[in-house]
């Protein structure tokens, strides 16, 4: 059993607000009946939903977009840490969602949670060299020799050489800098590892982008929502 205006907001109708929009306007219909009451309590596998004539089909994925909070690991389970999990509520972990790639404990921004396993293996293989954006501060000063010495590809400390990753400068001041990062690869601790090799440290973290997926600014850290269809279609397209 699920709520109507969540079981609609969850295929791709909005937020919940538009929703509730949408009953207003007569627009909503359960069994054939004109829906008014957003609260009430829908058999998502019986029932039959409409919006404007046409059926709201079951789905068996989820996906969530979560501005992810400091604090708080990428895993579905951890002895030690909170887990992004433990922001979901009970209703979205029905159909048991989990983070599609690692951001580190400190790290914050875009963070998709499904449990698309096709997508997910997708969008993570490394032949598909899927874009990841980054917001990077670090405690160092930037300058334009950077920008080649990303797009070579940095050299680890271990030896291990990165894949051609695009920087763009944004701000230098006295005590640090700020700049944008794209890798097309997902090391451990990658970014914090490539700025290390200058002896930079990075201050701050935060994913903005994943394969042509943008972080919803309106969301705020440990906020999340569910995805539009034309972004669950992003995703799928990668
Ligand atoms: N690089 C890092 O160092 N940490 C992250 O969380 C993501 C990329």
């Amino acid at each position: 059993m699920m709520r109507l205006d969540k079981f609609i907001a969850n295929n791709g109708y909005g937020s919940r607000k538009e929703v509730h929009k949408l009953i207003r306007q007569n627009s909503v219909s359960v069994n054939g009946e004109i829906a008014d009451k957003p609260s009430v309590h829908i058999d998502i596998k019986k029932d039959k939903v409409c919006v404007n004539g046409e059926e709201v089909l079951y789905t068996e994925f989820v996906y969530l977009m979560m501005n992810k909070p400091p604090g708080f690991v990428s895993a579905t389970f951890d002895k030690f840490d909170r887990t992004v999990l433990e922001i979901v509520s009970e209703e979205d972990k029905i159909l048991g969602p989990y983070p599609i790639g690692r951001l580190d404990k400190d790290t914050v921004g875009l963070l998709i949670i499904s449990n698309d396993g096709d997508m997910c293996h997708r969008v993570l293989s490394p032949k598909r060299h899927v874009e990841k954006k980054y917001f990077v501060r670090v405690d160092g000063c930037l300058n334009d020799s950077f920008i080649g010495i990303f797009n070579d590809g940095v050299v680890l400390e271990d030896g291990v050489k990165c894949k051609s990753a695009k920087l763009k400068i944004l701000k230098v001041h006295n005590d640090g800098s700020e700049c944008e990062l794209i890798l097309t690869e997902g090391k451990f601790h990658q970014i914090k590892r490539m700025f290390e090799t200058f002896g930079f440290l990075v201050t701050y973290l935060k994913r903005i982008e994943f394969g042509g997926l943008k972080l919803d600014e309106s969301l705020k850290e440990g906020e999340y929502r569910h995805l539009t269809v034309e972004e669950i279609n992003l995703l799928k397209m990668v």
